[in-house]
């Protein structure tokens, strides 16, 4: 047993896709050891080197907000979850930090120039957190999203996601869930078709047509620290003890006994940080 068994309470039997939006405050502190954070070229790609005033939502502990911070931007770091936004307040006090979520922004309209989202967007509600989104950028700013995707083109990274082959449970191909299919990569490549909403995504009528870029990361993992950020997605919150006790077998044997890894302190996990930008477009 090591401390990290504590963290795998179970919350629900039915692995909605709704439920796991709502999990992750119960890693907040692994979650903030183990995820990646974002490349400051991708953050430049996305507002440019003026600093800016950023509303961020679905701010989690505070990964962007920091790489949005030190980009030199004023950020208002908007975050339902009440664990992750203590862990953000102890990581990030340079932010101002409220409570809220996409759907409801508690901020004023056309007062901010930019609004950024790092690996949440696929949580929200899209209709009314495109309206919220349009009333609170200034015409013409900037609505940006970002994702860190696994970089499934490293062997043992594709091995890591077969043992992950039930998370898509939930995801759509025809919703921005979509990126979160094992393979997205693939489709943003234009390597293989599908998933409709990657194919051509949209932020609805409100917003400029989408450009996207991809930018290199990735993250030093010891084999400790790997279980640690499987145990901070949802998928894994929200799984039964019975599949917890599965998947952390499985990848204890995946860092023991792969020819990349075994025998290895420490090894780098690749990812792809994938960026979507658009404007938002004057009202009528
Ligand atoms: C995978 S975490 C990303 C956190 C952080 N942005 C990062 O890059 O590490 C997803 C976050 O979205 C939040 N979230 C879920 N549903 C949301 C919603 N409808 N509106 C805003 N945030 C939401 C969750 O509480 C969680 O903190």
């Amino acid at each position: 047993m090591d401390s990290l068994d504590n963290a795998s309470t179970s919350v629900a039997s039915g692995d909605t896709w709704n439920v796991r939006g709502d999990s992750f405050g119960l890693a907040a502190t692994t979650y903030e050891q183990s995820r990646p954070s974002y490349p400051s070229d991708a953050v430049r790609w996305l507002l440019g080197d003026r600093g800016l005033t950023v509303v961020e939502l679905g701010a989690g502990t505070g990964l962007l907000t920091r790489a949005l911070i030190a980009a030199g931007h004023t950020v208002t770091a908007v975050e339902p979850d009440d664990s992750m936004r203590a862990q953000m307040t102890e990581t990030t006090p340079q932010a101002e930090i409220l409570a809220g979520g996409a759907e409801s922004i508690p901020v004023d309209d056309a007062s901010a120039d930019a609004v950024v989202v790092g690996h949440a967007y696929h949580w929200f509600d899209p209709e009314p957190a495109h309206a919220e989104i349009a009333r609170v950028i200034r015409p013409g700013g900037t609505f940006g999203t970002f994702w860190n995707l696994r970089d499934e083109d490293v062997p043992w990274s594709a091995e890591l996601t077969k043992i992950l082959a039930d998370e898509d449970t939930g995801t759509g191909a025809e919703g921005s869930s979509a990126i979160m299919l094992h393979g997205a990569l693939d489709v943003l490549r234009g390597r293989r078709e599908g998933a409709e909403w990657l194919m051509s995504p949209t932020f609805g009528d409100r917003f400029t047509a989408i450009e996207r870029n991809f930018f290199p990361n990735e993250v030093e993992h010891t084999p400790k620290s790997l279980l640690e950020l499987i145990r901070s997605r949802s998928y894994y919150l929200t799984s039964d003890n019975a599949k917890k006790e599965e998947i952390d077998r499985q990848v204890r044997e995946l860092t023991s006994s792969h020819p990349e890894l075994r025998g290895r302190e420490t090894f780098k996990l690749r990812y792809v940080t994938v960026a979507f930008r658009s404007q938002a477009r004057e009202r009528p």
